[in-house]
């Protein structure tokens, strides 16, 4: 039971597979893609994703006990447990177009597990994945040899972006859902025993298999709820001058709420928690519950209302019109510490500012590659800056869009002086000292609060 295979090497399959090579050193574990350029990064110094503390994870343990490779045949035949953690984004076509989980990447892999598997495999969903999609796989791998046993068990992931080295570090729990069979339950047994040499066993959570799939949709469904939660409130605060900070802080020191995930924001970006929102919604919807369908739209909903409301109040200022004027966007990356721009909301405010006519400028510290992609079709109607200073340059206007901890302590009079007057800056995040700001001169629009202006 000592291989270990992982398909998808991205921004899950890499760290996690990482963190076990290092915390089983007994253990072989080796994680193949389709994408060539993917794995060849991953063998360099220059790895495909950003986050911090991977590097060094990496470095660790790199052809010693962790391989990236591109055979995906071999990896499969010689596997005792593989993990699939390949993507499962919102289908763009067909049935449920907009809302279903696209599973033709899942269900390729389960093809090519069912082809090559010459001995029996424990198949680990790591992808975030419809309730009861285990069944399908497990259906696709019966179809094939009938002397290779396969047993399907569900282990949703939980990190986040930019802390996922922590998070798989010090996970607040690992779900392992697993058939009530004596195969079933041997198999949750040998992925607990992975786990077990680092995650303390009351950590180590085992339930059904249906349980465990809905749980990874439910958790995201109840952090994203969180968030639209607050920023609808953070409206309300615009229109009545209370401050969303001061309303966040009061409702979170109780402590059946928490404190936590109510920091009001331009909106939630990031490749999960729309798609998997967009999921229940199109499950519930598949089962008939309408009502249930239509509450967790909301979140959703929400969101996008808060970007739209976010550019509307960014015009409504700027005396009514951006056309030709320079907006500095601070920050593309759906949150700091990561160079993801995947449903960053951000973009959606460039896009929108573009639309205005605005002249746009983009400025991250490690998300400008991907920028570029994002915004190709936008052309020279934006522009990319790696010095912020240069980017702020002429600008009427800076947008805070990422709460990147450098632009908390950035020289803002340097950034105002070179600035075209009136000056503006919108705070997206909430993330800079909006009194001293305004003391040097800006106009200063936060979220949720009343703004600072001098006009
Ligand atoms: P990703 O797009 O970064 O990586 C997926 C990888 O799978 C890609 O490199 C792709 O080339 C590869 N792949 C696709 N089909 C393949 C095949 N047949 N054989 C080999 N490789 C193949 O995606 P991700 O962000 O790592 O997410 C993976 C899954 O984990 C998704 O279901 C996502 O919802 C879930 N998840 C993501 C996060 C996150 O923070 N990104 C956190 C928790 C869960
Ligand atoms: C999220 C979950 O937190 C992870 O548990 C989950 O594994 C992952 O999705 C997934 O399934 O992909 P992630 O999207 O990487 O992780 O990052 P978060 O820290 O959750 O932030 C998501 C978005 O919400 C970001 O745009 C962030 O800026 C925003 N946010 C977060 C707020 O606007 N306010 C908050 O209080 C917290």
């Amino acid at each position: 039971m000592n291989n270990i295979l992982c398909i998808g090497a991205g921004y899950v399959g890499g760290p996690t597979m990482a963190m076990i090579a290092k915390k089983c050193p007994e253990y072989r574990v080796t994680v193949v893609d389709i994408d060539a350029e993917r794995i060849h990064a991953w063998q360099s110094d220059r790895l495909p994703i950003y986050e911090p503390g991977l590097q060094e994870l990496v470095k660790a343990t790199l052809n010693k006990n962790l391989f990236f490779t591109l055979d995906i045949a071999k990896g499969i035949e010689e596997a005792d447990i593989i993990f699939v953690s390949v993507n499962t984004p919102t289908k763009t076509f067909g049935q449920g177009a907009g809302r279903a989980a696209d599973l033709q990447y899942w269900e390729k892999t389960a093809r090519q597990i069912k082809t090559y598997a010459k001995s029996d495999k424990i198949v680990v969903e790591k992808s975030t994945l419809p309730v009861r999609t285990a069944e399908a796989m497990e259906r696709i791998l019966k179809s094939g040899n009938p002397t290779v046993h396969f047993e399907v068990l569900s282990n949703p992931e939980f990190l986040a972006e930019g802390t996922a080295v922590k998070d798989l570090e010090n996970a607040d729990r690992v779900l392992i859902g697993g058939h009530d069979t004596e195969t079933g339950r041997k198999a949750v047994q040998a992925l607990a025993a992975v786990y077990a040499h680092w995650v303390p066993h009351e950590r180590i959570l085992m339930t059904s298999v249906w349980s465990s799939e809905l749980s990874k949709l439910a958790a995201n469904a109840v952090l994203a709820q969180r968030i639209s939660s607050i920023n609808s409130l953070s409206a309300l605060c615009e229109s009545t001058e209370a401050d969303i900070t001061e309303v966040a802080r009061a409702i979170g020191m109780d402590a059946r709420i928490g404190s936590r995930f109510l920091n009001a924001s331009v909106g939630f970006g990031g490749s999960c928690f729309k798609k998997d929102i967009l999921n229940l919604v199109y499950l519930c919807q598949h089962y008939g519950l309408n009502e249930v369908a239509a509450y967790w739209e909301q979140v959703v909903t929400m969101n996008q209302y808060q970007e739209d409301r976010f550019v509307e109040r960014m015009i409504a200022a700027m005396f009514n019109t951006v056309a030709g004027k320079r907006i500095a966007v601070f920050g593309i990356a759906f949150k700091a510490d990561t160079g993801d721009t995947r449903e960053s909301p951000a973009i959606r405010v460039c896009h929108a500012l573009i639309e205005e006519r605005a002249a746009v400028v983009i400025t991250d510290p490690k998300a400008l590659h991907n920028a570029r992609k994002d915004m190709a079709d936008c052309g020279d109607k934006v522009a990319y800056e790696e010095d912020p200073y240069r980017a702020a340059e002429g600008a009427h206007a800076l947008a805070i869009m990422t709460d990147w901890a450098e632009y908390k302590t950035l020289d803002y009079r340097r950034l105002y002086a070179s600035m075209s007057k009136p000056a503006f800056i919108f705070d997206g995040r909430n993330c800079l000292n909006h009194k001293e700001l305004f003391e040097i001169g800006f106009n200063v629009y936060p979220i949720g609060k009343k703004p600072l202006s001098h006009l």
